[in-house]
């Protein structure tokens, strides 16, 4: 089958399926069950993190996270299946992340359930990250398209409207560093610990978000776009004019940088609000969902909380463990599809960069991650 070949037909039973998802820096298997009415119930969740290899580098190192992937995906996978209580046989299918993400745990992932499906003969469903974050509100609330969501995470910053499975309009995007990278990289400089978004939070509480004035680029602007870099140096120049900084000054940086991101993030989300409700008139989406790692950060998810009240929006925000990678989403994105008879061929290729809206304009900017 070529390596996009899409069987129309729709399945109305229950499916079983297994997600596995390598794209980064967790490996994680999960087995999803999707019921007739489309309603989903993880059976297993079993997700291991590389922070420990990356800390010493602040950041992640794709070779390291590419063998750390291969040394334990079969053993994340035998797990996810045992603590489901199902063999090979029992699946109605087997997923795993194709993209977008880093190429050397994406082949890994994908080699993975391809040989599964291969040996099981089972269907294979090549899933798109971003669309599991995206429909992971379907699974966790129950959410129907249409619906809002921002994804915020280390390596994404999007706006974008779900109008159903595989059919996305991106509204917004980051021209430059996602939100999660801009809080690593402040945290990084201001001599905290990787991740740096609990380590900034954290600082933050015992800050003064007024005593150092930070620029929030984009607010106000037509284009639903984000921009972080110009906030990132602007925190750098601060702290060098303060330097040696005391725990107080690192502490009043980070109250400053997460007031300047909230108001960012709130601007942003209202503009694709707006936009959504332009394009949708009375169809208009009436669920912002999130999802991504910066999602746990409780004052942007209380700016987000505010500002959907006041637009008359509810808000889903799944449970931490599903807003960060993990495989359940992979799972699901992958049962929702399969119940489209939306299957893939052996041949599906990593694809490191996948946009979800391949039609979306492209945003000008020094390092557009679509
Ligand atoms: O979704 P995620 O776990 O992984 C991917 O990037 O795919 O997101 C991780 C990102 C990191 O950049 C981390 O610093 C950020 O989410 N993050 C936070 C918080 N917790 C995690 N950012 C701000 N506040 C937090 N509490
Ligand atoms: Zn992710």
């Amino acid at each position: 089958m070529p390596a996009d070949a899409r069987e129309p037909q729709c399945s109305q039973g229950p499916l079983l399926v297994l997600g596995i998802e390598a794209s980064c820096d967790e490996t994680a298997a999960a087995v999803v069950r999707r019921d007739g009415a489309g309603r989903g119930e993880i059976l297993s969740n079993v997700v291991r993190t590389q922070l420990d290899e990356h800390r010493p580098y602040g950041g992640v190192v794709p070779e390291i996270a590419a063998r750390a992937h291969v040394e334990c995906l079969d053993f994340i996978v035998r797990g996810a299946l045992d603590e489901a209580g199902v063999s090979l046989k029992d699946l109605s299918g087997i997923a795993a992340t194709a993209g977008p993400g880093l190429n050397g745990g994406l082949v890994a992932g994908l080699v993975s359930g391809k040989a599964l499906a291969l040996a099981s003969g089972k269907p294979f469903l090549a899933i798109n990250h971003l669309e599991a974050h995206a429909l992971t509100a379907g699974l966790t609330d129950g959410l129907a398209p249409p619906y809002l969501i921002l994804l915020v995470s280390g390596g994404h910053t999007q706006t974008l409207l779900v109008q159903g499975v595989g059919r996305y309009r991106r509204l917004g995007t980051t021209i430059d560093d996602a939100i999660g990278e801009a809080f690593d990289k402040t945290a990084k400089l201001l001599g905290l610990g990787y991740p740096g978004g609990p380590e900034v939070e954290r600082a933050a509480q015992r800050g003064d978000a007024n005593r150092f004035p930070l620029p929030r680029p984009m607010i106000g602007r037509a284009e639903p776009h984000f921009s972080l870099a110009g906030l990132k140096t602007a925190v750098r120049q601060r702290a060098e004019a303060a330097a040696p900084l005391t725990d107080q000054d690192v502490a009043d940086l980070c109250a400053a940088f997460e007031a300047a991101v909230t108001d960012i993030v709130i601007d942003r989300v209202s503009r694709a609000m707006e936009m959504a409700e332009d394009a949708f008139g009375p169809d208009r989406p009436r669920w912002l969902a999130v999802a991504g790692g910066v999602a746990a950060n409780k004052a942007i998810a209380a700016g987000l909380s505010g500002l959907a009240k006041a637009r008359g929006y509810r808000l889903a925000v799944p449970p931490a463990a599903l807003c960060t990678d993990n495989g359940a989403m992979i799972a699901w994105a992958g049962a929702e599809r399969l119940a489209l008879g939306l299957v893939d061929g052996l041949d599906f290729a990593a694809r490191p960069r996948w946009p979800l809206d391949p039609e979306a304009p492209a945003a000008i900017g020094a390092g557009v991650k679509a």
